[in-house]
């Protein structure tokens, strides 16, 4: 770490751990309703349970980008950040926001659009802390060294704000409330936060492939070409029947197919620098998380994406469980291990240490991947049987919920694995590092020196 204020990042990247440990165990309380239709019905309903959870999931994913950016910018900009004070103030904004919201939900205060359930003055405080983090950062940006990935970063970041402000927007016409909600929904994860993905894992294959820069960069220009051209009027794919003209069935046809190409470029990418590069760098499980990222967003985001994608299928598919199974591993895989691979690569040289756990890191890899791969496959045999049973033959929506209930033991069974992984990266993250011997301390500290 060569800059003090790098060390601003620690408490975002805490933060951001802790509301993930919550995130899914809201998500298991969630799946035992799917499992047990009682499960505390009366103390906590299971549409409070599902807003805690996508909630406190995107709550702390921004926290880690935060964190992720406050981490690099120093070094890409060669120079201190603007204002450690601003970060501070603007961590405890979005905090306290974050935890009136999920407090409140609990009372049953909320706004019930999916996703965007916090009540206004909630919003406000999170917008007002987004500006105070962008007004740092692009300080920082603007007064040292300006790389393509800050640039990319600040960016995604930028428009990320600017998108969000569609959520104050609420008209009561329904068609016209659903196609606002996808500028902030579906311009987010599959437009701005693209952006934010690409520059993210540009600046960790800098770090650790030994890779020149101005290759990465080459790379990461033409990903964002890629991600923008299909990502914007991939919206199209949420537009077949709420009463929007008709030309977005082709629109959404064509250009949400094409949302594969950036995230196909970005396996190859990953891995092609990592093939590429000189260096050993000595942290394998953040070059694990990272090479993760690429080829679970592609299976999550690219295939389950393109599965229901076709206004054809998605005719019959729309709502059901193929939709939660591709939420779950695009989430998942795009930006659930991208927060992890940064914080895997940043966490021991916040604290000080040299690269440690590696071996508990990994195991939490391979028990939440593994995991949430699983419970993807159940959701989509779930799905596929729902779409059959419930669009094709026409059966009421309990009928069906019955036949497929084994499918959500098995669901809910992935998820214990889950959330014994997420906990288990807690560990080896927060935790107590263990003892490096010597000569494994030698040979780490001189694999570390990276640039
Ligand atoms: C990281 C990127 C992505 C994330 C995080 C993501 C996440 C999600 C989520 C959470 C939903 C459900 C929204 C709701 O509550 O209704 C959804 C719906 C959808 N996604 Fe994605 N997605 C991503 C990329 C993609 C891509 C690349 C495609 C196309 C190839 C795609 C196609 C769709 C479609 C067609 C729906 C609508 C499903 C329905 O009609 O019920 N997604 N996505
Ligand atoms: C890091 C891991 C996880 C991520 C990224 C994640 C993400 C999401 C997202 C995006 C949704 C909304 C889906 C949609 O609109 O289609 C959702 C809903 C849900 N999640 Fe998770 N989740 C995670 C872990 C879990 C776990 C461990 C469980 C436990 C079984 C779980 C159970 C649920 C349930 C039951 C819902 C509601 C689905 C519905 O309404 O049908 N999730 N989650
Ligand atoms: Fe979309």
């Amino acid at each position: 770490m060569k800059y003090q204020t790098q060390k601003v990042a620690y408490p975002f990247f805490i933060a951001a751990l802790l509301l993930f440990a919550g995130q899914v165990l809201f998500g298991l309380l969630a799946g035992a309703v799917y499992v047990w239709p009682e499960f505390m019905a009366e103390a906590m309903p299971f549409h409070i349970m599902r807003m805690s959870h996508t909630n406190l999931l995107v709550v702390w994913l921004l926290i880690g980008f935060f964190g992720a950016t406050y981490y690099l910018l120093p070094e890409e900009a060669e120079t201190e950040l603007h204002s450690p004070m601003i970060a501070y103030i603007q961590l405890g904004i979005f905090v306290f926001a974050g935890a009136a919201a999920l407090v409140g939900y609990q009372f049953g205060i909320h706004e019930g659009r999916e996703f965007l359930e916090q009540p206004l003055w909630v919003k406000i405080l999170l917008t007002i802390s987004f500006l105070m983090f962008l007004y740092n950062g692009s300080r920082t940006l603007l007064a040292g060294r300006r790389t393509a990935i800050s640039m990319i970063l600040m960016a995604g970041l930028w428009l990320a704000a600017i998108f969000w402000l569609f959520s104050f927007y609420n008209p009561s016409n329904l068609s016209l409330d659903k196609m606002y909600w996808w500028y902030v929904i579906h311009l987010w994860v599959e437009g701005v936060w693209g952006l934010i993905m690409a520059s993210l894992l540009a600046y960790l294959l800098v770090k650790m492939s030994g890779v020149d820069r101005e290759i990465i960069e080459k790379w990461l220009y033409v990903i964002v070409g890629l991600v923008l051209f299909a990502g914007l009027l991939g919206t199209g794919h949420h537009y077949y029947w709420i009463g929007t003209p008709g030309y977005w069935q082709p629109l959404g046809n064509i250009f949400g197919a094409l949302e594969v190409l950036p995230l196909f470029s970005m396996v190859v990418f990953t891995f092609y620098m990592f093939w590429q590069g000189s260096r050993n760098h000595p942290n394998k499980a953040a070059i694990l998380w990272t090479l993760g990222c690429a080829v679970m967003a592609f299976f999550g985001a690219g295939v389950w994406g393109l599965m229901h994608n076709m206004s054809w299928v998605n005719y019959y598919s729309h709502g059901t469980q193929v939709t939660a199974a591709h939420g779950h591993l695009a989430f998942y895989g795009a930006y659930v291990m991208l927060n992890l691979a940064v914080i895997s690569y940043a966490m021991p040289q916040l604290r000080g240490k040299l690269p440690y756990n590696q071996i508990r890191n990994m195991w939490s890899f391979w028990m939440m991947t593994g995991g949430m791969a699983f419970m993807t496959f159940t959701l989509t045999f779930a799905g596929v049987v729902q779409t059959h049973l419930q669009r094709v033959m026409g059966e009421n929506y309990m009928t069906t919920q019955d036949q497929i209930w084994v499918f959500y033991a098995m669901r809910f069974g992935a998820g214990i694995i889950v959330v014994i992984g997420a906990l288990v990266f807690l560990w080896a993250t927060l935790g107590k590092p263990r003892e490096q011997t010597p000569k494994g301390a030698a040979h780490v500290a001189a694999g570390s020196a990276d640039g």
